[in-house]
């Protein structure tokens, strides 16, 4: 049984805009699974519709072996949800948010004082507890906002965009937090991103989306593998220089297969050592100084652009 399953899911708002177009996916159980995908993409309205706060136009969720629209009040008693606006009340501790939430679910009082020691224990918050929650910075209010959701013990949690506009410290403690929620707590994490290096470092599944529709869904290590080819670097010294190299090479070589990024020429290619020296003689030939050639893996960086096809616009 999956976590999340979703059929073909489309979403058309009143203003014709359509966010999801036929959006089928699959979350196991007990993993951190992120959907990544550029601003307008459709994930937030994806995590709206998984926390039923919106209805899609037509498709089907099911999650934890049951329909969300038939059985909605059990559903949202298993899941927790952490939007980008927060939904912490600034006024109150932390404390009190956590008792205040353990009303709203029905927990009974020293069970919930018990929850809440545990969760501010474990997530090492005790300096950040007493004080009216608007006193912290925004990295730390979205973790006292997680540690909260985590009161009713939710087998999913899902988390739009947790990390976005953080520092580096802050990120790495969210990160810390979402790997802990999984492996102490059990549970399974939903997260939106549209960064690449969290979506690879931190999940166990990744979803690409684009357009509202999924480009591809894997492991890190899958989508890495989706192209069994390597990668040739080219460095120039001018800009006039790779203007050059790129008229040349497009006279050879699949077009989609060429990009420019951050003043070098990237070339994807299946036969490295052919392709090497093929470009290596070219730029000889006709004479084009070139700072240096190398083969690289392709990152999870390269994947995704070309899986969502940015090349062909930075292409010349
Ligand atoms: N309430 C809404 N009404 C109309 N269009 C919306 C609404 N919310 C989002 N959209 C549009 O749907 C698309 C997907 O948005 P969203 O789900 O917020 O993407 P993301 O979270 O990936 O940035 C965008 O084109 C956005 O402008
Ligand atoms: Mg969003």
């Amino acid at each position: 049984m999956y976590a999340i399953e979703t059929e073909n899911i489309i979403k058309q708002y009143k203003n014709g805009v359509q966010a999801l177009s036929g959006l089928s996916i699959y979350v196991k159980n007990n993993e951190i699974f992120s959907l990544l995908g550029e601003n307008g993409a459709g994930k937030s309205t994806l995590i709206r519709i998984l926390t039923t706060y919106l209805r899609p136009t037509s498709g089907k969720v099911i999650m934890l072996g049951k329909n969300i629209y038939t059985e909605s009040k059990w559903v949202r008693e298993q899941i927790a949800c952490v939007a980008q606006q927060t939904s912490i009340d600034m006024h109150l501790s932390l404390e009190e948010n956590m008792l205040f939430q353990s009303r709203l679910y029905k927990i009974p009082k020293i069970e919930a004082i018990k929850r809440m020691k545990k969760l501010i224990y474990d997530f090492g918050l005790e300096r950040y507890k007493k004080y009216p929650v608007s006193s912290y910075s925004g990295g730390v209010k979205r973790r006292l906002d997680i540690a909260l959701n985590m009161m009713s013990k939710p087998q999913i949690l899902f988390l739009d965009e947790p990390t976005v506009g953080m520092d580096i410290q802050s990120r790495n403690f969210m990160w810390k937090m979402m790997k802990q929620i999984r492996d102490e707590f059990k549970t399974t994490i939903f997260f939106t991103t549209h960064y690449l290096e969290e979506a690879d470092s931190l999940s166990d599944s990744i979803c690409i989306m684009k357009d509202g529709k999924i480009v591809k869904q894997g492991t890190p290590l899958e989508l890495r593998l989706l192209f069994q080819e390597n990668i040739i670097r080219l460095k120039f010294s001018t800009d006039t220089e790779i203007r050059k190299c790129i008229e040349i090479l497009t006279h050879f070589f699949p077009p989609k297969k060429i990009l420019i990024r951050n003043s070098e020429i990237i070339i994807h290619s299946q036969d490295i050592q052919l392709y090497m020296k093929h470009v290596i003689s070219l730029l000889v030939e006709q004479n084009i100084p070139f700072q240096g050639i190398e083969s690289i893996q392709p990152t999870l960086e390269d994947v995704f652009l070309r899986l969502t096809q940015r090349e062909q616009e930075e292409c010349v």
